[in-house]
C-alpha cells in the first residue's frame, strides 16, 4: 500500500476516523500531523464507540504505533484523559506505542480564554469555533510566544514562558473582554503536573519516522479537519487555523515529499458544516432534517447538530487539485437510501456565469446558486453491501456519476459506522 494520507475534502466530519480504522489494519504507524483536539473521529469496532480528538485513530490496533507530530497543537488535559479512557478500557498504551512530538504547540488555558471570550464577543458574526483554543494556540505559534511540548520537560523555560505570556494575555482579557484574568501559578502547576504524565511519550516524532521508513514500514498520516476549512484554501474567515491539506503532512510530521505514496480523500455522499460560514448546497427544509436525523449529525466534539446539504462537486473537485487525489472514499451512502431522489451539485451560477470552482470571495460564494443534476434514489437497505453488485443500480450509478463529474476513481464505499461496513475495491 505504501505510505498514504488521508484528508478530508468538505468541512470535516466525513468518516476519517472509521476510514483510517479501516485501513489502519495494513500499516505500522499512524500519524496526526495537523489539528488538535477540534477533531471528533468517531470509530464503532465491535459494537463499542471510541471518539479520538487527539490520539491518532490507529490506537486500536494492539500491534500499531501512533505519533502526534509537531504541526499538531495539544491540550495536554485532553491527551491525558484520552488515555486514561484507553487504559479503562483495558488497552496498553506505553511510550512504544504513542509518542508526542517535542516541538507541537501546547494549548494554554489563555489560549481556551481567549477562544470562547472572543466568539462571545462576534455574536452572530461568530465562527462558531470549538472553543478548544485552537486558533489562538496556532496564533502564538506564529508570533513566536507559543509553549513548546519541549518546554515541558524544562519548568524554568516553561514557568517563564507562562509569565510573560499571561501578563498580555490578562491585559487582552481583562481591558478587551472585560473576563476575568488568569493567575500564573495555578496555571503553571496545572502544566507542571500534567508535563510529569506526558513525558514518556515525549519524542523526536521525525527522527522516529525517519528511521521507520528506512526499515520499510508503512505509515498513514490521519488528516483532522478538512480542505474547506484550511486556513489557505477554505472558505476564510470561517476555517480553522492549520493546513488540513496533503501538502502539510510534510511540514506537520518531519518528513520530504518523496514519502508519500498515495493521497486518499474522505467524502461524505452529501455535505455538512458545523459552525458558521457559507454553504451553497445546504438544505434547509425537510430533506435537510431528514439527512441531519438519518446520518446523526451531530458535531463528535461539541455535540451541535451539523448543517446539512446535497453532495456538491465543485467543492470536491477543488479538493481533488488541492490535495492532489488518487482515490476517494465514499462514506456514510446508507444514509441516502429511501431518498426518492438525490442531487448532485455539478456547478455554481455566479450571476449568469457557469463556475465549477468555490470562489475566494465570500460575498461571491454567498451569491452563488447550485447547479444540480438529479438521479433516482433507491429503497433498499445497503448496509450489509460488501461487494459492488451488491449495492441498487440507482446507488452505483450515484458513484460512477461522481467517478465520471471528478474524473477519480472511488476506492471504498462506507456503508454504515462499523469497521466491517464497507466495499473495498482496492
Ligand atoms: P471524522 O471527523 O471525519 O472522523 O468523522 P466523525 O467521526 O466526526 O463523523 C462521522 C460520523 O459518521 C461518525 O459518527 C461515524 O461513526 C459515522 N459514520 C462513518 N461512516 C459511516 C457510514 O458509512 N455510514 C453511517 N451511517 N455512519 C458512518
Ligand atoms: P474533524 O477532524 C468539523 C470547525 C468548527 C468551526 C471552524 C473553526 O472531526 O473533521 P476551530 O475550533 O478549529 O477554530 O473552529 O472549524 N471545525 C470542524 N468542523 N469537523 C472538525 O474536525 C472540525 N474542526 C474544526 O466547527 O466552524
Ligand atoms: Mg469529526
Amino acid at each position: 500500500m505504501g505510505n498514504i494520507v488521508v484528508v478530508g475534502t468538505q468541512w470535516g466530519d466525513e468518516g476519517k476516523g472509521k476510514i483510517v480504522d479501516l485501513l489502519a489494519q495494513d500499516i505500522d504507524i499512524v500519524v496526526r500531523f495537523q489539528g488538535g483536539n477540534n477533531a471528533g473521529h468517531t470509530l464503532i469496532v465491535d459494537g463499542k464507540k471510541f471518539i479520538f480528538h487527539l490520539i491518532p485513530s490507529g490506537i486500536l490496533y494492539k500491534d500499531k504505533k501512533c505519533a502526534i507530530g509537531n504541526g499538531v497543537v495539544v491540550d495536554p488535559e485532553v491527551l491525558l484523559e484520552e488515555i486514561r479512557n484507553l487504559k479503562k478500557s483495558g488497552m496498553e498504551i506505553t511510550p512504544e506505542r504513542l509518542s508526542l512530538s517535542e516541538k507541537a504547540h501546547v494549548i494554554m488555558t489563555y489560549h481556551k480564554a481567549i477562544d470562547l471570550a472572543r466568539e462571545a464577543a462576534k455574536g452572530k458574526d461568530k465562527i462558531g469555533t470549538t472553543g478548544r483554543g485552537i486558533g489562538p494556540c496556532y496564533e502564538d505559534k506564529a508570533a513566536r510566544t507559543g509553549v513548546r511540548v519541549i518546554d515541558l520537560t524544562e519548568p524554568e523555560t516553561l514557568e517563564e514562558k507562562i509569565r510573560t505570556n499571561i501578563i498580555e494575555k490578562n491585559f487582552y482579557l481583562t481591558k478587551f473582554f472585560g473576563s476575568e484574568p488568569l493567575e500564573c501559578k495555578p496555571v503553571l502547576d496545572n502544566y507542571l503536573r500534567m508535563a510529569e504524565d506526558l513525558k514518556p511519550f515525549i519524542s523526536n516524532v521525525s527522527l522516529e519516522l525517519d528511521q521507520a521508513l528506512k526499515a520499510g514500514k508503512q505509515i498513514l498520516f490521519e488528516g483532522a479537519q478538512a480542505t474547506h476549512l484550511d486556513i489557505d484554501h477554505g472558505t476564510y474567515p470561517f476555517v480553522t487555523s492549520s493546513n488540513p491539506v496533503a501538502g502539510q503532512v510534510c511540514a506537520g510530521a518531519g518528513i520530504g515529499p518523496k514519502h508519500l505514496h498515495s493521497i486518499l480523500g474522505i467524502v461524505k455522499a452529501y455535505t455538512t458544516r458545523v459552525g458558521s460560514g457559507p454553504f451553497v448546497c445546504e438544505l434547509k427544509d425537510k430533506t435537510g432534517d431528514y439527512l441531519q436525523e438519518k446520518g446523526s449529525e451531530f458535531g463528535s466534539t461539541t455535540g451541535r447538530k451539523r448543517r446539512c446539504g446535497w453532495l456538491d462537486l465543485v467543492m470536491i473537485k477543488d479538493s481533488i487539485r488541492l490535495n492532489g487525489l488518487d482515490s476517494l472514499a465514499i462514506t456514510k451512502l446508507d444514509v441516502l437510501t429511501g431518498l426518492e431522489e438525490i442531487k448532485i451539485c455539478v456547478g455554481y451560477n455566479l450571476e449568469g456565469e457557469k463556475i465549477d470552482y468555490v470562489p475566494a470571495s465570500i460575498k461571491q460564494l454567498d451569491r452563488c446558486v447550485p447547479v444540480y443534476k438529479i438521479m433516482p434514489g433507491w429503497e433498499e437497505d445497503i448496509s450489509l453491501a460488501r461487494r459492488m453488485e451488491q449495492l441498487p443500480s440507482n446507488a452505483r450509478a450515484y458513484l460512477q456519476t461522481i467517478e465520471e463529474i471528478t474524473g477519480v476513481p472511488v476506492s471504498i464505499i462506507s456503508v454504515g459506522p462499523g469497521r466491517q461496513d464497507a466495499i473495498v475495491l482496492k
